[in-house]
Parts: C-alpha cells; sequence; structure tokens
C-alpha cells in the first residue's frame, strides 16, 4: 500500500513503481484528505510506504496532517520516501516525528532526487530534455534499490542527500515555507488561458476556482505544490514576473490518465 502526494509527477511515478513490484494500492494522499478517509486495512505482510516531495526541507501540510490521523490496522511501521531536486534536510525525521506520535514506527527512511520542479528563485530554471532524460535514467536505479532493500526489510536511514545542518536548516527553512505560501502573486496571460480548469480541478489546496472561464486564487495561502504554473496546457500561470521564461516540468513518464492528483 503506497500513499503518494505529486505536484509535478516525480512523486508519483516513484511510488507506480513501488506498487508495481510490491503490490497493493496505490493512494492518493490528496484525494482520501478530501473524503477524510484516514483508516486502512493493509494485510500483515503488505509494506506500507508514503512517497512525497520535499518542499523547503520540509513537506507539504497536507501529508503531515495526513500522517497524524491515519490509522493502519494490523501494522505499526512504514517507510518514507523523500523526492527532492537536491536536499532533504530533515525532511523525512520530522514526518517520522508525526507518525511516531501516532503510534506508528519508521523502519526506513529513503531519498531520491528528480528533476526540481521549484521555479519560483529568479535563478532557477527547467532542464533541458537531454538533462531530464539522464537524470531520470539514473532515478529509475536508485528507485531500483530501494525497492530491493524494501524486499529485503532493510532497516535504517538511506537517506544520501540531508545536506549539511539538517536538523539546524529544516525549522528554519520550514518556517521559510510557511511564510512564503502565498497565492496573491499568482497571475495569468489571460488571452493564452483556454478556460479548461485543469488549474482548479488540480489544485491539492482548493484554492482556485474559474470565474467567467478563468482561474482566480480564492485562498491567502496554497501548499505551493506548482502544480497549477506547471500543468497548465497553455503554460499561461505565472508567480510574479520572473516565471515567464524559465520552463515548465511534468515528469514525461506519467500517463497523464494515471496522474489522480
Ligand atoms: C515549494 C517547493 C519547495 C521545494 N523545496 C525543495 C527543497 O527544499 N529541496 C529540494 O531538493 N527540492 C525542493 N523542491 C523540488 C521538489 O522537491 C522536486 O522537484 C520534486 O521532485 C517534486 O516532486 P513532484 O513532481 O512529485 O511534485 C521544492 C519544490 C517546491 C514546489
Ligand atoms: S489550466 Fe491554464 S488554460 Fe486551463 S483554465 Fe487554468 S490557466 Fe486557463
Ligand atoms: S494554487 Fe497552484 S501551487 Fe498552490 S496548491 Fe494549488 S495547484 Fe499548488
Amino acid at each position: 500500500m503506497i500513499f503518494y502526494f505529486s505536484g509535478t509527477g516525480n512523486s508519483l511515478y516513484i511510488a507506480k513503481k513501488i506498487q508495481e513490484k510490491l503490490g497493493g494500492d496505490l493512494i492518493s494522499i490528496k484525494d482520501i484528505y478530501k473524503m477524510g478517509k484516514f483508516e486502512y486495512n493493509p494485510s500483515s505482510d503488505e509494506k506500507v510506504g508514503i512517497v512525497y516531495p520535499v518542499y523547503f526541507y520540509t513537506s507539504a501540510p497536507i501529508i503531515k496532517d495526513f500522517l497524524s490521523k491515519i490509522k493502519l490496522n494490523n501494522k505499526d511501521s512504514v517507510f518514507l520516501v523523500a523526492n527532492c531536486g537536491k536536499t532533504t534536510g530533515n525532511a523525512n525525521e520530522i514526518l517520522e516525528k508525526t507518525l511516531n506520535k501516532n503510534n506508528l514506527k519508521v523502519d526506513s527512511k529513503f531519498s531520491i532526487t528528480m528533476p526540481d520542479n521549484y521555479i519560483l528563485l529568479p535563478t532557477n530554471t527547467i532542464k533541458t530534455k537531454t538533462e531530464i532524460t539522464k537524470m531520470l535514467n539514473e532515478s529509475d536505479k536508485v528507485i531500483e534499490d530501494i525497492i530491493n532493500k524494501i524486499e529485503n526489510n532493510a532497516v535504517g536511514d538511506f537517506n544520501n542527500h540531508k545536506g549539511k545542518l539538517p536538523g539546524l536548516l529544516s525549522p528554519l527553512t520550514s518556517f521559510l515555507y510557511e511564510s512564503s505560501c502565498k497565492t496573491k502573486k499568482f497571475n495569468i496571460i489571460s488571452d493564452d488561458c483556454i478556460g479548461c480548469s485543469q488549474c482548479a480541478n488540480i489544485c491539492p489546496s482548493e484554492a482556485i476556482v474559474m470565474k467567467k472561464c478563468k482561474p482566480v486564487w480564492i485562498k491567502p495561502k496554497c501548499f505551493q505544490c506548482l502544480a497549477c504554473m506547471h500543468r497548465c496546457p497553455q503554460h499561461c500561470i505565472n508567480y510574479g514576473d520572473s516565471t515567464k521564461n524559465c520552463g515548465r516540468y511534468v515528469n514525461p513518464r506519467v500517463e497523464f490518465n494515471d496522474f489522480k492528483m
């Protein structure tokens, strides 16, 4: 049983690969959170894992909240897979604490780098197609290794991407994340918007509604997953004015119909 959260498909890709090998259900945290479904019955020999993207050395609050409420009958432990552009900090440890408070242990903690989708810094741009292909091919090997470890009941911290001073930086950057998740800078190139509603339908924060066939951000804050920006078919959503020319990204190996988030 694999639970995932994903803005641009990387975590979904990893989660799918693990689920294909281990069996069990593939469950979108965004979907079940909305339904308020927190109780699950994995079989006693089934592995349960959570795959999620790292945001500011931590993760989206929906993941923490979900893990604080989840009830797994027949199971007292899970594994965590932190998916990041480069560095995770203590993202896994923060979720581990939440799980421990909910009487669940973490058997193994993993990390994996995937193409970075964070384009809100003026210096960040999306990698070229060739760079993305190379990175995804390399990540396939890491996913295989993670699966092998899970199948062999490996216990421990296998995160190779914590970076420097994770214990110090994670609380600081978590604070930055909290304060930067504002929606007021989202804007659209109105003439390019075809009114397809994709952005409103996929937003995990339910922060977007369609008004007169155009998206409007109705909540002051969101999870900043960037799904709306990257997955708009017209690439017409921007954040301030620095994101116009930095490219967009969706994991090219994820079938769109599989993409439940
Ligand atoms: C708001 C935000 C913050 C991010 N912070 C980090 C970070 O602290 N460290 C990192 O290595 N990558 C960071 N990233 C990059 C994502 O973790 C990375 O691209 C991930 O693969 C996205 O997964 P997804 O496609 O499942 O959404 C951030 C991305 C976003 C949108
Ligand atoms: S996804 Fe893009 S094109 Fe579709 S409604 Fe939203 S902004 Fe417009
Ligand atoms: S508004 Fe966009 S960036 Fe914010 S949570 Fe919704 S989809 Fe993600």
